[in-house]
């Protein structure tokens, strides 16, 4: 056989004999003439078998073949302006190594509930490949922009003692004997390291038993985390729109194939550059009730209100200075106003809600006390914790991004289920 290619590289191999190894996506049979449509992860390739040029095995192997089979085809590369990608396969061997049986998953509609139970099948539709495709390049846009700007990469633990963003949502687990609950962020970890590495982020799966079933909410989703020490939070928000906004460039950069299979409108997303808009939570209220929406001050944003909100903008919106009494027990308050903290949350445009959250975190000691105290936390769970405030002390700041928020604005979907390869969702943990 020929020499092994793939089909994303196709192009440079013109005229030349290759083998592909992949699977069946779709078949065209027209007598003497049949056309494969081959994908192998990298991309998808017609394949012609015409039968006067093939062996008579091969021939009736191209005949047979059903979709998705696993099959490694042989042939000459040539320029094809009217194939998918410019290219395709004029055929010499087919082998097929695993005849598939009749394919669930077929061209017409399937329901979500049916495309869900299958989602192990489901992966290969050229759609959820180019999602997938597209969270690759976000979390790797997220590493790269965090190692090239001097943090750290700390990994926090997962199985821990203590909450992190309210009891309400906790998974709880037998420790031997003790409760341990899986985390909810990595922050109260990444805060310790920052007194050993100075900026740092954590990166990894975070647990929410969220009841109620939303398009915005998983039960586990990936979030990274910067956090930096000597940092207030105009130092938090610079760095979200910078973060975000390199994310977002390097998606179209080299993710264009994909965004257009998806058909995606990348004109906002070409806008998305810092700075971007600042809101307090106090002018977030007035413009929630200017638009007629009934809000009463002091609670949390709910999704209409956060999308009633980015309407107003083409960017991300930083919304900063939320009241304390909506936010986690960490928060600075805000010097000038007891009652509020420096918090902020961005809201993607277009209604895809917050995808950071975070800001400057409290740093003296008596304070941090008090407020586990008001939040009726458990004081023992959080002694490192606030330890951390005895032996050198300073402003600091971060926030979490939400990967699946992050990538379902990007691709504009409906659902954050499409997001994740196997979302874990309120009674949903099959397959
Ligand atoms: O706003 P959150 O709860 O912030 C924290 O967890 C902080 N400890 C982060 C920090 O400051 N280091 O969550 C951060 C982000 C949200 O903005 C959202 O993008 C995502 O995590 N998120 C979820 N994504 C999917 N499903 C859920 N149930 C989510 N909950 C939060
Ligand atoms: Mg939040």
């Amino acid at each position: 056989m020929a020499q092994r290619a793939y089909i994303e590289s196709v192009a440079q191999q013109q005229g030349e004999q290759v083998t592909i190894k992949g699977w069946l996506h779709n078949k065209t049979d027209k007598g003497k003439l049949h056309f494969l449509l081959v994908r192998d992860g990298t991309g998808t390739i017609q394949a012609v078998v015409f039968e006067d040029d093939v062996s008579p095995e091969t021939f009736q192997a191209a005949q047979k073949v059903t979709q998705e089979s696993s099959v490694i085809i042989s042939g000459t590369v040539r320029a094809e302006q009217r194939a998918p990608g410019g290219f395709e396969l004029t055929l010499g061997e087919l082998e097929i190594v695993q005849l598939a049986e009749p394919y669930p998953i077929t061209p017409k509609e399937h329901g979500v509930g049916f495309l869900m139970d299958h989602r192990h099948l489901w992966l290969r539709s050229p759609r959820q490949h180019a999602i997938l495709r597209v969270r690759a390049e976000v979390i790797k846009a997220c590493r790269d922009y965090f190692d090239d700007n001097g943090f750290v990469l700390v990994d926090t633990p997962i199985l821990t003692p203590a909450a992190c963003e309210g009891t309400s949502t906790l998974f709880e687990t037998d420790y031997f004997g003790e409760s341990a609950y899986l985390a909810q962020s990595g922050q109260l970890y990444s805060e310790a390291s920052i007194a050993s590495l100075g900026k740092v982020y954590c990166f990894g799966p975070t647990f929410r038993a969220e009841k109620s079933k939303t398009r915005r909410h998983l039960l586990e989703f990936w979030m990274v985390e910067p956090e930096m020490a000597y940092a207030d939070l105009e130092d938090c928000m610079c760095l979200a729109e910078e973060f975000v906004s390199y994310i977002v460039r390097t998606v179209l950069e080299n993710r264009k194939a994909q965004l257009k299979l998806l058909e995606r409108d990348t004109a906002l997303l070409e806008r998305v550059e810092p700075p971007f808009p600042r809101i307090t939570y106090d002018e977030a209220v007035d413009t929630l009730r200017s638009k007629g929406l009934d809000f009463q001050w002091g609670d949390d944003f709910g999704a209409p209100d956060e999308t009633a909100l980015a309407e107003a903008f083409e960017k991300p919106l930083l919304v900063h200075r939320y009241p304390s009494q909506v936010k986690a027990f960490y928060m600075e308050p805000d010097p000038e106003r007891a009652d509020l903290s420096l918090s902020v949350d961005c809201l993607a445009p277009e209604g895809y809600g917050e995808i950071i959250g975070g800001g400057q975190r409290i740093a003296d000691y008596d304070l941090l006390l008090q407020r586990i105290d008001q939040y009726n936390l458990p004081g023992e769970a959080f002694q490192w914790y606030v330890d951390l405030r005895r032996y050198g002390s300073t402003p600091h700041s971060g926030f979490g991004l939400g990967i699946e928020r992050t990538v379902a604005w990007i691709c504009g979907l409906e659902h954050i289920r499409e997001t994740i390869p196997f979302p874990r969702m309120l009674h949903r943990l099959y397959p």
